[in-house]
């Protein structure tokens, strides 16, 4: 067995043998043994424009998951190999849609809604996928009008897919769709959720008439695991806690929390808060506990109490860093990621279409 030492010793040699023919993005749920070497450390969001900003580097190491390669494979340049350390970092939010499922509630939105524009042009649906989701999805939503959200811009996403269309079926965390979209104030009788399962969804054609956002039924296993009874158990033992959660937590518990955000949001409330502060937060456990230790001057806890790790993140282990740094300094690329020439480009449109709206 390889020590920790040695990993580390390993991936620190392989990445100066490398220099600036890799760059090794980070998301902010890798363990700390991984995130010390990365070049950028980031949420999903920043990660996707990080992948863009070098396109000088052969490599792109993407320490995160499998969709997050993906779209670092779609937005970096065609000579540019994307890896990814652990081939088994798959995100299972993100296997909740699959592509013949979605073309399926398609066809039925279709058939139910037509497809002609109204009066004011608006489409009758646009798709919007979370990043959360395959390239296979991302190419539905560019070659259908839609867009590609985020944890970090999803308000302004929905507001741009309202200018275009009369309804949104969003894809596949339902609790992002629906926190996002009461925060905008669409009630939740206008929300409906589809269950691919089932004809209309499980839906009468009434309640989709009414429809405004229809939501699928998908949810990540770390952030529904946080409750209301945690948030007030913590509101009674730390008098004056702040309470900040993931978007990606059941709408109760972002009712209940203070206030909501994508991991760099969490991140940097914490770091402009004043000295003394204390936090319960409602997201993966890695990057809390490492908040911890970078604030000292503030008393931060999981809301969890019981360990909540994304155990596909969890996969990016040092041992497999060290493996493909040394694949590359010896000229080989093992675990490259390269979304399939047939829905990169519809993909992709998916994705500028996002990069193009200021949140
Ligand atoms: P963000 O990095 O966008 O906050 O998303 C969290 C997440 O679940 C990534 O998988
Ligand atoms: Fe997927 Fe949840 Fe893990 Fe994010 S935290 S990668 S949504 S399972």
């Amino acid at each position: 067995r390889t020590s920790d030492a040695e990993l580390e010793e390993r991936i620190t040699r392989a990445k100066e043998f490398l220099g600036d023919r890799v760059v090794i993005l980070g998301h902010f749920y890798q363990r700390d043994e991984v995130v010390r070497h990365a070049d950028f450390v980031g949420d999903s969001f920043q990660l996707a424009r990080a992948a863009k900003s070098r396109p000088d580097a052969e490599a792109i190491v993407f320490c995160g998951v499998h969709f997050m390669a993906e779209t670092a494979d779609l937005l970096s340049g065609p000579d540019q190999a994307v890896v990814l350390p652990n081939l088994a970092a798959g995100c299972s939010m993100a296997d909740m849609a699959d592509a013949d499922s979605v073309a399926e509630c398609w066809e039925q939105l279709s058939a139910l809604y037509g497809e002609a524009p109204d009066a004011l042009g608006r489409q009758p649906v646009i798709p919007v996928t979370y990043m959360n989701s395959s390239a296979a999805l991302k190419a539905f939503c560019g070659e259908n009008g839609g867009i590609v959200c985020t944890s970090s811009n999803a308000a302004a996403v929905l507001e741009w897919a309202f200018e275009r269309g009369q309804r949104v079926l969003f894809f596949p965390d339902q609790h992002l769709g629906r926190n996002t979209a009461k925060a905008m104030g669409i009630p939740l009788a206008a929300m409906p959720m589809w269950n691919p399962r089932l004809p209309l969804g499980g839906n009468t054609p009434q309640t989709l008439q009414d429809a405004k956002v229809l939501l699928w039924n998908g949810f990540c296993s770390v952030h529904k695991r946080f409750t209301v009874a945690q948030i007030e158990q913590a509101r009674a033992e730390h008098p004056g806690v702040r309470v900040i959660v993931h978007p990606e937590c059941p709408m109760p518990v972002v009712d209940a929390a203070d206030e909501s955000g994508s991991t760099d949001y969490i991140q940097k409330a914490i770091a402009a808060a004043p000295a003394g502060s204390t936090f319960a937060v409602g997201t993966e456990i890695n990057m809390v506990n490492r908040l911890a230790a970078q604030y000292p001057q503030h008393t931060i806890f999981c809301l969890d109490p019981v360990i909540c790790p994304c155990s596909t993140m969890y996969r990016i282990h040092p041992g497999y860093l060290a493996w493909v740094l040394e694949g590359l300094a010896a000229g080989q690329v093992h675990n490259r990621i390269t979304v399939p020439a047939a829905t990169a480009s519809a993909a992709r449109t998916a994705l500028e279409r996002m990069l193009a709206v200021r949140p």
